[in-house]
């Protein structure tokens, strides 16, 4: 057992904990990183599959993330465009395709109507919510005792309108059923990202990739931090008092005057603090859960789909794969789709064998694509579900009524521990825009304290 004094432990190697220990380390203070796994990055995670550079983890950056956009400006990484020429197909409940541009699905005229008008009120809604503070909204209590399933029951009896609206939060953001979220929880959704008409347009939300892979982001910030990033060490104790923390890994013991626990909310209980941490926090990070979605990469010869005049981008709630994207690479020959299937649906496919799976998989591509998305070269399932210092994609929300019931302290230090991950941002929630923002006041806050 090594033993090391730092000023400042930061538990968890991802865009967060990364970022954090950056800006400490340029205040001056110096720190250890430490991480579970044998790689930085947590949930981005670029890798060759089978000749094959994919995304495993997040990919896409969109025009308001800022944060994540100075940083990538600061290491001199370079985005391109979602590659979106051409019509977008959508599949509606009788299996019907049709093609179409622009935001708004091809549904019967009153479902449109019903869809638009959802969408404005959602985005007045969003409007009034502050997403640091969506518990401080006059009816955040209110909003929270009632499912995002249950409230958009309660604005129209309009069945495809409801699944359509239902599905850009449930299946495609917070990855849960929309009966296993509340209203104000998707409010926070929408808001973290601008509006709700933001996450509708895949154009915005989805807009941009990193040449390369957005991982290089956290491994060009821990080789800048060199030694004080520690691979394979994944910490089992926190030892804490006013006086300073000590982090116990199997080979490491650190001392410091502040730790930051860097890891999704749902992993902190993993963590043996001495003493306990108090009741507050023991209660909340109970009422967190991750959302599960399995993203799945094809990768084939050419980008065939946009010989037919298609982008790639598909969308119905009524398919396995809820929605699916060109996610070609920079400059490769080759065409790559990217799909996501969702919450039980993902339950569903994991109960098959793995051929019977990707053969469900590339069927339910193949009714956007046509046939020949049935026979990829390279082909690839994320299971963030069987990551143990992950659990589950893409992020962690509250049950029913427990943001406004814990939301505020989720960030609140306890003695020397304070907590930073995308899982506790308002703006950039759930995104690595969030994590880096996070990471960025986690480390404003300490060294303002430790510099007084
Ligand atoms: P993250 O989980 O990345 O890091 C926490 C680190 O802590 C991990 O490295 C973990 O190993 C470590 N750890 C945990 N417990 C530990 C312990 N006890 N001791 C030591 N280390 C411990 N975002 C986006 O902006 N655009 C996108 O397109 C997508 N798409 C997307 C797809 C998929 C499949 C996923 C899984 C996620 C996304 N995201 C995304 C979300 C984005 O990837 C995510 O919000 C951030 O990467 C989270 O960064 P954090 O540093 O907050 O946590």
């Amino acid at each position: 057992m090594t033993t090391i004094d730092r000023d400042v432990i930061i538990i968890g190697a991802g865009a967060s904990g990364l970022t954090a220990a950056t800006e400490l380390k340029k205040a001056g203070l110096t720190v250890a990183v430490l991480e579970a796994r044998d790689r930085v990055g947590g949930r981005l995670w670029t890798d060759d599959i089978d000749g094959a550079m994919l995304e495993i983890g997040g990919q896409w950056v969109s025009p308001d993330q800022d944060a994540l956009k100075e940083t990538l400006a600061e290491l001199g990484l370079k985005t391109y465009d979602r590659y979106r020429e051409g019509e977008n197909v959508y599949i509606n409940a009788t299996g019907e395709l049709s093609r179409f541009e622009g935001d708004i699905f091809p549904v019967p005229a009153q479902t449109e109507h019903e869809i638009v008008s959802l969408i404005e009120k959602l985005d007045a809604l969003v409007a009034e919510i502050d997403p640091d503070r969506p518990w401080g909204h006059p009816r955040a209590k209110e909003l929270d005792e009632i499912s995002f399933s249950r409230w958009l029951e309660t604005q129209t009896d309009d069945a495809e309108a409801i699944e359509n609206i239902g599905m850009f939060i449930a299946g495609a953001m917070l990855t849960k059923p929309a009966h296993a979220f509340s209203a104000l929880q998707a409010l926070l959704m929408a808001a973290s990202a601008g509006s709700f008409s933001n996450l509708v347009d895949a154009d915005f939300i989805l807009d941009a990739r990193v040449v390369g892979g957005l991982q290089q982001v956290p491994i060009l910030l821990a080789e800048r931090l060199g030694d004080d990033v520690h691979l394979g060490q994944p910490v089992r104790t926190v030892r804490w008092s006013d006086a300073g923390v000590t982090a116990v890994t199997d080979e490491l013991t650190v001392n410091a005057r502040r730790v930051i626990i860097a890891v999704p909310p749902i992993l902190i209980s993993r963590i043996s603090f001495e003493p306990p941490l108090p009741r507050r926090q023991q209660q909340l990070h109970q009422h967190l859960s991750m959302g599960f979605v399995i993203k799945v990469h094809a990768v084939y010869e050419t980008p065939f789909w946009r010989e037919d005049g298609l982008s790639g981008t598909a969308f119905s709630p009524y398919e396995l794969v809820h929605e699916a994207y060109d996610n070609t690479n920079f400059e490769d020959p080759r065409g790559t789709l990217v799909g996501f299937v969702s919450d039980e649906h993902a339950d569903g496919v994991f109960t098959l064998t793995a051929e019977e799976r990707k053969t469900r998989i590339l069927t339910s591509l193949s009714h956007y694509y046509g046939d020949k998305a049935l026979s990829p070269v390279v082909y690839y399932e994320s299971d963030w579900g069987s990551e143990e210092w992950t659990r589950g994609a893409y992020a962690a929300s509250f049950d029913m009524g427990g943001l406004a019931r814990y939301g505020a302290d989720l960030r609140t230090p306890v003695g020397p521990i304070s907590f930073s991950c995308s899982d506790m941002a308002g703006k950039g929630y759930q995104h690595v825009d969030g994590a880096i923002r996070v990471g960025r006041e986690t480390a404003a806050a300490i060294i303002t304290d430790l510099k007084a």
